[in-house]
């Protein structure tokens, strides 16, 4: 290996103990394909056959911890039936030397209707969308336990922890914004009450963990660094950060297309938003930071700039299964860092990922619902 990258493979010890082998992440991806109940297809487990070689860990795709947040084709975790497929997960991931984290969402009202197997679309305010249904006090606290039971399904799947999808809109994301949550309860109204669903969620998936005395059981956080449509911006992010920390978490990730962007609103513009974040954390927790990174000297120099602890990799990994070999092999150039067609048969993307390349769609995330359904 080439030695100017050895930063990057140095091991970190989370504060439950458990050490992360190395710097590396794969980011959270999503790839639109997966079974009538959420299980891995032959072409999704093509795609991630062999994604993990080198990285510390890996961080599922948005995982459905109850059927009415179902948004697009991904992993469920709402029913012990599910465990297979959960464990094939934790078996690719481990075979691979890489520990596995259950990303946990709900898609609250994007969640599409004819994917919710019956159940009603929810919402902290159902006004927001067509369709959508605002939450009782029992719809609230039955989902505060499905986040519970999706975490315990991780336990019992051999799963290293799992992260709560706290950013991008869905339904964690939509109690926190003030303009999605118009709630006069509990549960929404100041910026406080706007706190309390995650925070109950992230005690209740603590209290699993206890009761299966699982200190080592991970559990991560995810969370936007600012939404001005939504009503939020640095500065309401900053005060959930201050939240967080007292939260027994491992670590927070921020979902950032650009490791280098800085804040529209909020916060000091001279400054990028993964810097302001990382001096308000203060080494209470490390920081995952993301966003258009793709060869090891772009990945070197971000880690280097010390703003966080892990570097998460997103489209690098989808464009490179090798990404790491690449990387440790001093194979820089070899890293492709934009979509080629005449690649594909490398990249290995499932057909609605193809799909939605061939009709220009936006592959991001944050438009699932316009990803076509595989054919
Ligand atoms: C195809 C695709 C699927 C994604 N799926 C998810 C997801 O399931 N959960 C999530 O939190 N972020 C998701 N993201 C966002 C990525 O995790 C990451 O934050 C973003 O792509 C920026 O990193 P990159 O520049 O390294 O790709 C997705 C992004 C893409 C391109």
């Amino acid at each position: 290996m080439n030695d100017k990258y050895l930063p990057l493979f140095q091991s970190y010890d989370l504060n439950n103990g458990v050490t992360i082998k190395n710097r590396l992440v794969v980011a959270p991806l999503t790839i639109y394909d997966s079974g009538s109940n959420g299980e891995l297809t032959a072409s999704a487990r093509r795609f991630w056959q062999d994604r993990f070689n080198g990285f510390g860990l890996f961080i599922m795709p948005f995982t459905n911890v109850d059927p009415s947040g179902i948004g697009f084709e991904s992993p469920n975790a709402f029913s012990d039936n599910q465990l297979p497929t959960l464990r094939e997960y934790v078996k690719l991931a481990h075979q691979q030397g890489a520990k596995i984290i259950m990303q946990l969402g709900h898609a609250g009202y994007k969640a599409r209707p004819e994917m919710t197997r019956g159940f009603k679309v929810l919402a902290p305010d159902g006004t927001m969308r067509r369709r959508a249904q605002t939450m009782n006090e029992g719809q609230i606290q039955k989902m505060i336990t499905a986040f519970a039971n999706a975490a315990r399904l991780g336990i019992k799947a051999g799963m290293d922890g799992v992260e709560i999808q706290g950013s991008n809109g869905w339904l964690v994301e939509q109690f926190f914004s003030p303009a999605a949550n118009h709630r006069e309860d509990h549960w929404g109204g100041s910026f406080q009450k706007r706190l309390n669903f995650l925070l109950a969620i992230i005690d209740a998936i603590d209290q699993v963990r206890q009761r299966y005395q699982r200190s080592d059981f991970i559990l991560g956080y995810r969370f936007s660094p600012e939404r001005p449509r939504e009503g939020f911006t640095m500065r309401e992010s900053l005060a959930l950060i201050d939240a967080l920390v007292q939260k027994p978490l491992q670590y927070l990730h921020v979902s950032l297309l650009n490791f280098y962007s800085r804040p529209r609103r909020g916060a000091d513009r001279q400054q990028t938003r993964l810097q302001i974040f990382h001096q308000r954390i203060a080494g209470k927790l490390p920081l995952i930071g993301v966003g258009s990174l793709y060869t090891g000297d772009q990945i070197l120099r971000a880690y280097q700039t010390g703003w966080s602890e892990f570097v998460a990799l997103g489209r690098a990994v989808m464009l490179n299964p090798d990404l790491v070999q690449l990387i440790k092999t001093g194979h820089d150039e070899a890293i492709e860092t934009t979509f080629n067609w005449q690649h594909v048969d490398r990249y290995r993307y499932t057909p609605a990922m193809l799909q939605a390349k061939r009709e220009k769609l936006d592959l991001a995330y944050r438009t699932p619902h316009r990803v076509p359904k595989r054919r």
